[in-house]
Protein backbone atom coordinates (compact mmCIF):
# COMPACT_ATOMS: atom_id res chain seq x y z
CA UNK A 1 0.00 0.00 0.00
CA UNK A 2 2.48 2.42 0.78
CA UNK A 3 4.49 2.09 -2.43
CA UNK A 4 0.87 3.23 -4.08
CA UNK A 5 1.24 6.43 -6.23
CA UNK A 6 -1.12 8.91 -7.39
CA UNK A 7 -0.71 10.47 -11.01
CA UNK A 8 -3.36 12.42 -12.80
CA UNK A 9 -5.78 11.07 -10.29
CA UNK A 10 -5.45 7.19 -10.60
CA UNK A 11 -3.73 5.06 -8.54
CA UNK A 12 -0.78 3.03 -9.60
CA UNK A 13 1.06 -0.09 -7.67
CA UNK A 14 4.96 -1.20 -8.08
CA UNK A 15 5.29 -3.62 -10.94
CA UNK A 16 8.67 -4.39 -11.91
CA UNK A 17 11.43 -3.46 -9.33
CA UNK A 18 14.77 -0.64 -9.64
CA UNK A 19 16.94 -4.12 -9.47
CA UNK A 20 14.22 -6.26 -11.90
CA UNK A 21 14.96 -3.94 -14.40
CA UNK A 22 18.76 -3.88 -14.05
CA UNK A 23 18.85 -7.27 -13.83
CA UNK A 24 17.60 -7.59 -17.09
CA UNK A 25 19.00 -5.12 -18.48
CA UNK A 26 22.37 -6.61 -17.80
CA UNK A 27 21.30 -10.35 -19.31
CA UNK A 28 19.39 -8.16 -22.56
CA UNK A 29 23.49 -6.58 -23.26
CA UNK A 30 25.28 -9.84 -22.81
CA UNK A 31 23.34 -11.66 -25.15
CA UNK A 32 23.60 -8.67 -27.54
CA UNK A 33 27.15 -8.44 -26.86
CA UNK A 34 27.32 -12.14 -27.41
CA UNK A 35 25.47 -12.03 -30.88
CA UNK A 36 27.32 -9.28 -32.24
CA UNK A 37 31.24 -10.16 -31.13
CA UNK A 38 33.43 -8.54 -34.08
CA UNK A 39 30.95 -6.33 -35.13
CA UNK A 40 29.76 -2.56 -34.76
CA UNK A 41 25.95 -2.11 -34.68
CA UNK A 42 24.12 1.19 -34.07
CA UNK A 43 21.31 1.55 -31.60
CA UNK A 44 18.69 3.42 -32.67
CA UNK A 45 16.91 4.85 -29.52
CA UNK A 46 13.14 5.43 -29.97
CA UNK A 47 12.55 8.99 -28.04
CA UNK A 48 11.19 9.97 -25.58
CA UNK A 49 10.11 6.33 -23.97
CA UNK A 50 13.55 4.83 -24.60
CA UNK A 51 16.02 6.90 -23.27
CA UNK A 52 16.42 5.48 -19.55
CA UNK A 53 16.40 1.71 -21.06
CA UNK A 54 18.85 3.04 -23.97
CA UNK A 55 21.26 4.29 -21.26
CA UNK A 56 21.10 1.73 -18.90
CA UNK A 57 21.68 -0.80 -21.78
CA UNK A 58 24.20 0.81 -23.75
CA UNK A 59 26.41 1.06 -20.62
CA UNK A 60 26.35 -2.62 -21.00
CA UNK A 61 27.32 -2.85 -24.06
CA UNK A 62 30.90 -3.97 -24.67
CA UNK A 63 30.82 -4.75 -28.27
CA UNK A 64 32.33 -1.22 -30.14
CA UNK A 65 29.00 0.97 -31.63
CA UNK A 66 27.56 3.50 -32.49
CA UNK A 67 24.17 5.81 -31.40
CA UNK A 68 21.47 7.38 -32.99
CA UNK A 69 17.86 8.60 -32.45
CA UNK A 70 14.42 8.39 -33.87
CA UNK A 71 11.96 10.69 -32.11
CA UNK A 72 8.17 9.31 -33.10
CA UNK A 73 4.56 10.34 -32.21
CA UNK A 74 1.64 8.41 -31.54
CA UNK A 75 0.14 8.65 -28.08
CA UNK A 76 -0.51 12.62 -27.44
CA UNK A 77 -1.38 12.67 -23.85
CA UNK A 78 -3.94 9.58 -23.79
CA UNK A 79 -3.05 6.19 -22.26
CA UNK A 80 -4.51 4.25 -25.68
CA UNK A 81 -2.72 4.10 -28.74
CA UNK A 82 -3.77 6.24 -31.73
CA UNK A 83 -1.69 4.13 -34.27
CA UNK A 84 -1.54 7.42 -35.74
CA UNK A 85 2.52 7.88 -35.89
CA UNK A 86 4.38 10.72 -36.94
CA UNK A 87 8.24 10.77 -37.04
CA UNK A 88 9.11 13.94 -35.17
CA UNK A 89 13.07 13.50 -35.70
CA UNK A 90 14.39 11.85 -38.36
CA UNK A 91 18.35 9.83 -38.43
CA UNK A 92 21.74 11.48 -38.83
CA UNK A 93 22.90 7.88 -39.28
CA UNK A 94 23.94 6.38 -42.47
CA UNK A 95 21.81 3.21 -42.34
CA UNK A 96 22.68 1.60 -45.49
CA UNK A 97 24.80 -1.51 -44.86
CA UNK A 98 25.09 -1.10 -41.05
CA UNK A 99 23.66 -3.51 -38.72
CA UNK A 100 20.68 -2.03 -36.89
CA UNK A 101 19.45 -2.33 -33.35
CA UNK A 102 16.23 -0.39 -32.19
CA UNK A 103 15.86 -0.13 -28.66
CA UNK A 104 12.26 0.72 -28.00
CA UNK A 105 10.91 1.09 -23.76
CA UNK A 106 7.64 -0.84 -24.92
CA UNK A 107 5.58 -2.72 -27.86
CA UNK A 108 1.88 -2.36 -27.40
CA UNK A 109 -0.02 -2.09 -30.57
CA UNK A 110 3.43 -2.77 -32.41
CA UNK A 111 2.27 0.11 -34.95
CA UNK A 112 5.08 2.49 -33.72
CA UNK A 113 7.68 -0.11 -34.60
CA UNK A 114 6.29 -1.38 -38.02
CA UNK A 115 6.25 2.31 -39.08
CA UNK A 116 10.36 2.40 -38.11
CA UNK A 117 10.49 -0.86 -39.57
CA UNK A 118 9.62 -0.26 -42.65
CA UNK A 119 11.54 3.73 -42.39
CA UNK A 120 14.36 1.43 -42.19
CA UNK A 121 14.32 -1.29 -44.08
CA UNK A 122 13.81 0.86 -47.33
CA UNK A 123 17.14 2.43 -46.68
CA UNK A 124 18.89 -1.31 -46.81
CA UNK A 125 20.32 -1.93 -43.06
CA UNK A 126 23.18 -5.10 -43.15
CA UNK A 127 20.75 -6.69 -40.84
CA UNK A 128 17.67 -5.29 -38.33
CA UNK A 129 16.80 -6.56 -35.17
CA UNK A 130 14.52 -5.04 -32.26
CA UNK A 131 15.09 -4.24 -28.35
CA UNK A 132 12.21 -3.80 -26.17
CA UNK A 133 12.17 -3.78 -22.30
CA UNK A 134 8.54 -4.66 -22.42
CA UNK A 135 6.39 -6.22 -24.53
CA UNK A 136 2.13 -6.66 -24.00
CA UNK A 137 1.44 -9.57 -26.67
CA UNK A 138 -2.18 -9.39 -25.58
CA UNK A 139 -2.37 -5.51 -27.91
CA UNK A 140 -0.27 -6.31 -30.90
CA UNK A 141 -2.23 -5.25 -34.04
CA UNK A 142 1.23 -5.30 -36.24
CA UNK A 143 3.18 -8.82 -37.66
CA UNK A 144 6.96 -7.67 -36.09
CA UNK A 145 9.64 -9.56 -34.57
CA UNK A 146 10.83 -8.88 -31.63
CA UNK A 147 14.42 -9.82 -31.23
CA UNK A 148 15.35 -9.34 -27.33
CA UNK A 149 12.34 -8.61 -25.19
CA UNK A 150 12.84 -7.65 -21.72
CA UNK A 151 9.60 -8.24 -20.10
CA UNK A 152 6.41 -10.22 -21.41
CA UNK A 153 3.35 -7.92 -19.63
CA UNK A 154 -0.89 -8.20 -19.49
CA UNK A 155 -2.09 -5.48 -21.44
CA UNK A 156 -2.29 -3.04 -18.62
CA UNK A 157 -1.41 0.68 -18.69
CA UNK A 158 2.78 1.37 -16.80
CA UNK A 159 4.27 3.85 -16.23
CA UNK A 160 8.50 4.89 -14.94
CA UNK A 161 11.60 4.08 -16.27
CA UNK A 162 11.23 6.07 -19.32
CA UNK A 163 7.42 5.41 -19.75
CA UNK A 164 5.02 8.48 -19.00
CA UNK A 165 1.32 9.21 -18.25
CA UNK A 166 0.56 12.74 -20.17
CA UNK A 167 4.13 13.60 -20.20
CA UNK A 168 5.03 13.18 -16.33
CA UNK A 169 6.61 10.39 -14.13
CA UNK A 170 9.53 9.27 -16.64
CA UNK A 171 11.47 9.94 -13.98
CA UNK A 172 10.69 6.71 -11.83
CA UNK A 173 13.13 4.25 -10.68
CA UNK A 174 11.17 1.17 -11.06
CA UNK A 175 7.71 0.55 -13.17
CA UNK A 176 3.95 0.58 -12.09
CA UNK A 177 1.07 -0.52 -13.13
CA UNK A 178 -2.35 1.13 -13.15
CA UNK A 179 -4.10 -0.41 -10.34
CA UNK A 180 -7.99 -0.91 -12.04
P1 LIG B 1 2.56 1.11 -30.10
O1 LIG B 1 2.78 1.79 -31.41
O2 LIG B 1 1.08 0.95 -29.80
O3 LIG B 1 3.28 -0.23 -29.99
O4 LIG B 1 3.06 2.03 -28.95
C1 LIG B 1 4.35 2.33 -28.80
C2 LIG B 1 4.60 3.50 -27.91
O5 LIG B 1 3.48 3.88 -27.09
C3 LIG B 1 5.69 3.13 -26.93
O6 LIG B 1 6.95 3.39 -27.48
C4 LIG B 1 5.37 3.99 -25.73
O7 LIG B 1 6.03 5.22 -25.84
C5 LIG B 1 3.88 4.18 -25.78
N1 LIG B 1 3.20 3.25 -24.83
C6 LIG B 1 2.64 2.05 -25.11
N2 LIG B 1 2.13 1.45 -24.02
C7 LIG B 1 2.39 2.31 -22.99
C8 LIG B 1 2.12 2.26 -21.57
O8 LIG B 1 1.55 1.30 -21.00
N3 LIG B 1 2.55 3.32 -20.86
C9 LIG B 1 3.19 4.40 -21.41
N4 LIG B 1 3.46 4.48 -22.73
C10 LIG B 1 3.07 3.45 -23.50
MG1 LIG C 1 8.21 4.79 -27.09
Amino acid sequence: MKNDLTVNGDTFEIMISEQKIKDRVKELADEINADYAGKVPVFIGILNGSFIFFADLIREITIDCEVDFLKLSSYGDAKISSGNVRLLKDLNCQVTGRDIIIVEDIVDSGLSMQYIRELILRQNPTSFKVVTLLYKPASIKSNIQLDYVGFTIDPEFVIGYGLDYAQRVRNLKAIYRMKS
